[in-house]
């Protein structure tokens, strides 16, 4: 049912594409991902912030929509249910839950306390199957409240923690959560190049995938990112097209109230925004 994220990244890694992280909110969040990793024959990492846990009922409730969704709507794609910047006390939560993956971020400890900790989790995470992601260096921006300020990561640091034996690992290269400023300098590829030359097979993320530009993209997976996380923009694309249907006064007309076409356009536009992220990173087809 649910995979781990290992095979699917370190094949992205040695095919030089990316796969896509999509965090979800509800039900229809989830549905739109699948079914459009599936029409595209693509693997695809279902991302879980903890308030989104939280907001969703709990990670039990999540692991069952999830497999009961897989099931329901036949889907074969490798998909990996992920805990998006876990803390050490989530980590344990979502494991305990059945999620196949999770992040431990422990970017905000010293280092030596990072190291500790998620060498801690890859023992466990190893025995259970479980992926793990790393982080190193802050990724800048607001995420559930939570407001990191930006940094590069220390190449040195990122070889620490990946010789741990993480399955990914995610530093900061000037990449920021949610819509970058106008005057946002871009990535740094002399980071991320430095990053790749110390840490050699590892698969690299690139969190903060909203607003990138393509081309900075296909850099950064030329570089060696095999993951990309994607928040904001699905959230931007189903608000926009709610709006839509809402000013164009479709909720007034006949049935148009019910849920289950007020939701339509936004769930529409979910697709959109996977399918193109998912052409761009290049994991069509690689199912
Ligand atoms: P965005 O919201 O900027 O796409 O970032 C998503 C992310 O990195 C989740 O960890």
């Amino acid at each position: 049912m649910l995979v781990s994220a290992k095979e699917m990244l370190n094949k992205a890694k040695e095919g030089h594409y990316a796969v896509g992280q999509f965090n979800i909110n509800n039900l229809e969040w989830t549905k739109a991902i699948l079914l459009t990793a599936q029409e595209m024959n693509s693997p695809v990492i279902l991302g879980v912030s903890e308030g989104a846990g939280k907001y969703m009922c709990g990670y039990k409730t999540i692991v069952g929509m999830v497999e009961g969704m897989i099931e329901g709507l036949g889907i074969t794609v490798p998909v990996a249910l992920h805990l998006d910047h876990g803390s050490y006390e989530h980590a344990y939560k979502c494991i305990e839950a059945g999620f196949s993956s999770v992040m431990f971020d422990g970017s905000h400890y010293p280092i030596d306390e990072n190291i500790e900790k998620t060498k801690e989790l890859v023992a466990v995470c190893n025995e259970k199957g479980i992926s793990l992601e790393a982080e190193v260096g802050s990724i800048g921006g607001e995420e559930d409240g939570v407001v990191g300020a930006g940094e590069c990561a220390d190449p040195a640091e990122c070889k620490m923690i990946a010789d741990l034996g993480v399955t990914m690992l995610a530093a900061g290269i000037g990449n920021i959560h949610g819509k970058y400023p106008a005057n946002w300098p871009g990535l740094s590829f002399e980071t991320l190049e430095a990053i790749s030359n110390q840490t050699g097979d590892m698969p690299l993320v690139l969190h903060g995938g909203t607003g990138i530009p393509a081309e900075m993209i296909q850099k950064a997976i030329s570089l060696g990112v095999s993951k990309i996380n994607v928040n904001t923009e699905c959230q931007l694309s189903f608000a926009a097209a709610t709006r839509g249907y809402i000013e164009a006064g479709k909720d007034l007309q006949g049935k148009g109230f019910d849920p289950r076409k007020l939701l339509a356009p936004g769930t529409e536009a979910i697709k959109a925004t996977v399918r193109e992220k998912i052409e761009l990173f290049g994991s069509a087809n690689k199912a």
